[in-house]
């Protein structure tokens, strides 16, 4: 059984003029221990996506339809009372900002402490005692005098290094990472990659990594899902996706990346921006941009079927390949 299984996920904002789709059908599995990466340009849904999982989406959202199996529970039916006990002991998410998770006001060890007895019944000092082995498994040294410093007081690095902790408490089973590191130095980002990486394998813990950076993908991740305006457009293993995409929106992702341009060359951006919701064209969403789109395209949504190694929803993927090997056959004669 999947650890998480997603059917016909769709969320709704209920907007003053109308009712927008911030993501449309959405499914997915997940399988323990298993990481997945979800990419896409801004305003794609991914944040979205990691709140739903959570049943953490506030108004004007909400789930409209569609079901969110943990471990064969049903997140989007569950009590109040139920959803404060899965969040956190079974599932955790992490933010790109450490200061929406930490509060200013209390110390490291009473956030800590707090939370390890809102769901555990443990003694201040056990408590404390666990706090500490997980600041080491995070590698924060000294982790007795951290527990009595206040965020604050901290560096960017060491804060997120302790919202991971903060996140393993309790060890939950999936961890939902949402751009983890966007807030850090660049050479501070590869390294809580590598922990968020190494904690995963050593504990068995699933991880959903919510990201722009196809490098980080490639790098953390198993399986990769490309959103576009509320759907996933492409999904299959990193490998294929990173090596042989078949979207034109995940080719354009790629070409995009720094390293696919040779010295003095312009990076190859896509065209165009994401629509808005409630501006979300008819047929396929990307059509705009796409400069393979017909008038299919333009007017149904393409399903999702399988492709060469991955999953694709474009109607034209056929065309793409002949014209990409064709191509080929003309560079080699
Ligand atoms: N509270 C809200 N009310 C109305 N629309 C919203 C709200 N929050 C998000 N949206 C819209 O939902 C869409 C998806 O947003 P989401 O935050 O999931 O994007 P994202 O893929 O995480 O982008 P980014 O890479 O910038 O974080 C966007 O069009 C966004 O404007
Ligand atoms: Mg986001």
């Amino acid at each position: 059984m999947s650890l998480l299984s997603v059917r016909d996920l769709t969320v709704k904002f209920a907007m003053r003029e109308q009712t927008v789709t911030a993501l449309n059908g959405i499914s997915f599995d997940l399988a323990k221990g298993e990481r997945l990466g979800i990419v896409g340009e801004s305003g794609a849904g991914k944040s979205i996506t990691g709140f739903a999982l959570m049943n953490l989406l506030s108004r004007p959202g909400y789930i409209d339809s569609g079901e969110i199996l943990f471990e064969g529970d049903d997140v989007v039916q569950m009590k109040p009372r139920a959803l404060q006990d899965m969040r956190g002991n079974r599932m955790a998410m992490i933010f790109q900002d450490p200061m929406v998770t930490l509060n200013p006001v209390l110390t490291i060890g009473e956030q800590m402490v707090e939370t390890l007895r809102a769901h555990r019944q443990l003694s201040r000092e056990e408590a404390r005692q666990i706090a500490i082995l997980k600041l080491r498994e995070v590698y924060i040294p000294s982790p007795e005098e951290r527990l009595e410093q206040y965020p604050h007081e901290l560096s960017g690095g060491m804060r997120q290094r302790i919202i991971i902790a903060i996140a393993l408490l309790l060890d939950p089973q999936l961890i939902i990472a949402d751009e983890p590191t966007t807030a850090l130095d660049v050479t501070i980002q590869a390294d809580i990659m590598e922990l968020m990486l190494e904690l995963c394998q050593s504990n068995q813990v699933s991880l959903i990594l919510i990201t722009h950076d196809l490098g980080v993908v490639s790098q953390m991740t198993e399986r990769t899902m490309v959103m576009y305006a509320g759907r996933i457009i492409e999904t299959g293993s990193t490998r294929a996706i990173i090596n042989d995409p078949q979207h034109p929106y995940t080719q354009g992702l790629i070409n995009a990346l720094p390293q696919q341009t040779k010295p003095g060359q312009r990076l190859k951006q896509i065209q165009g921006t994401m629509p808005a919701l409630g501006r979300i064209p008819a047929g396929c969403p990307f059509n705009p941009r796409c400069e393979y789109a017909t008038a299919t395209c333009r007017s149904q949504i393409p399903p999702m079927s399988q492709f060469a190694q991955v999953q694709v929803a474009c109607h034209e993927v056929q065309r793409l390949q002949f014209e990409a090997e064709a191509n080929r056959k003309e560079e080699l004669a």
